[in-house]
């Protein structure tokens, strides 16, 4: 793209004050600036149109989750038909590694923190442990995609590579990297992050599928057959990937896609919890639940409302394809971003001063029309690590390994 198209481009969108040092610029960041003019999706600056509008949610009912008496009663039937499928070839993974986790505050990606005690034991390094439990236990290797964005994509590729890929066969590893989408003054203008640099964010967990495609790889899903993906968050060191129940009950109850969840510890917990909207599976946050259905029952006297997402989900592949061409909504938050000023100084804000915007998987779940929420022990599958200390934290992930005799 030339300066002259660049700028046409910009004013037409009334975007020209990305071009203010340009002039002032080298040779190769003017460049490098026109190429990132060319290539960021700009789309997403309309949806700031509606940042004022309220949240419209449609009508919120119970959804029924499987819970685990239900799972250990049917345990063999369903390990039996997962097991076939991952067998067969038809099972593929997501990690999702995309994410700044700018909680933990980590020099590098999250994947490539150490919660080691007497050795060394990374993130990563967990996730691939418990993925290779399942893939001795079927005999065969099963795809792998990991999403990067371009903040991590060279540290994560190179991080594998160094630990030789934690004992995972290397062929069957697959790096990509998500879409970034532009950050926003409240204003409505894109923010430069230097003088020669667009200030840009990964755009969300709810972005995958399309990056994936975006970067060849739903061809090798076509050529290896994989039908079923099993996506998950990078940071919970304890979860259960390729697990063939979740699989196989996913299956046997025709749906479309799978969440793992985890009963509420009380009624006050504050996470968002599976349900119907307008009849579909979806999410309902703490804050939008009112007291009557924080008490409402089930049929067996049980909260209607007690299972929380964890960020492990499976979809079918031809279901996912049947809703890619479709549009999911953006969200948007307001968050801190360093920028460089009119004057070319860069900032670094204490308080949120920009706009960002982000795809969320849920809507994917949404989406698709059909769920199953999966109940599994929070003791033994769910520990999550968001911060380096408190709730959801390094300590609490390690206090949880060592009851499930993993040593760090
Ligand atoms: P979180 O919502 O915890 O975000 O991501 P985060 O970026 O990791 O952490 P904070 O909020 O900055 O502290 C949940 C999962 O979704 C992935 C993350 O890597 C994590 O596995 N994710 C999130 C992406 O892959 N891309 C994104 O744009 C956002």
């Amino acid at each position: 793209m030339t300066y002259q198209e660049a700028k046409a481009k910009l004013t037409e969108i009334g975007q020209d004050q990305i071009l203010t040092f340009y002039q002032y610029l080298k040779s190769d960041e003017q460049a490098a600036l026109l190429s990132q003019i060319e290539h960021t999706d700009f789309s997403y600056l309309k949806e700031l149109s509606h940042r004022d509008r309220p949240l419209k949610r449609g009508t919120i009912t119970p959804i029924r989750a499987m819970q685990q008496g239900e799972i250990t009663e049917n345990q063999a039937s369903f390990e039996a038909v997962g097991l076939k499928e991952i067998r067969a070839g038809h099972l593929g993974l997501v990690l999702l590694a995309g994410g700044m986790g700018t909680r933990l505050g980590s020099k590098g990606p999250k994947g490539t923190f150490n919660i080691g005690e007497t050795r060394d034991v990374y993130i990563f390094q967990r996730l691939i442990e418990n993925i290779l439990t399942q893939v001795e236990r079927a005999g065969v290797w099963i795809h792998l995609f990991i999403m990067t964005s371009e903040k991590n994509d060279q540290e994560t590729r190179h991080f594998f590579a160094s630990h030789s890929f934690f004992g995972y066969r290397s062929e069957y590893i697959h790096f990509f990297k998500q879409e970034m989408a532009p950050i926003v003054s409240d204003e409505g203008k894109v923010l430069l992050e230097t003088p020669s640099r667009i200030a840009v964010s990964p755009n969300g967990n709810g972005g995958w599928f399309a990056s994936m495609d975006r970067a060849g790889l739903t061809k090798l899903l076509h050529q290896e057959d994989i039908l079923w993906l099993n996506v998950f968050a990078v940071d919970n060191v304890l979860q259960n990937i390729a697990d063939p129940a979740f699989l196989g009950a996913v299956i046997s109850r025709h749906c479309a896609s799978g969440s793992k969840v985890v009963r509420k510890v009380n009624r006050d917990e504050k996470v968002g919890v599976m349900c119907l909207e307008d009849g579909r599976p979806s999410v309902i946050e703490y804050m939008e639940m009112t007291d009557e259905m924080l008490d409402q029952k089930d049929e067996s006297g049980d909260p209607a409302y007690n299972f929380g997402v964890i960020l492990n989900y499976l979809f079918s592949v031809p279901e996912l394809e049947r809703i890619a061409k479709g549009i999911l909504p953006v969200h948007f938050a307001f968050k801190k971003a360093a920028y460089t000023d009119q004057d070319g100084n860069t900032l670094a804000p204490d308080e949120p001063n920009a706009w960002k915007f982000e795809y969320f998987i849920l809507d994917m779940v949404h989406e698709l029309g059909t769920c199953l929420p999966y109940e599994v022990d929070r003791e033994r599958e769910f520990a999550p690590i968001k911060n380096l200390h408190g709730p959801d934290s390094v300590d609490t992930a390690r206090a949880l390994c060592r009851k499930n005799s993993i040593v760090l």
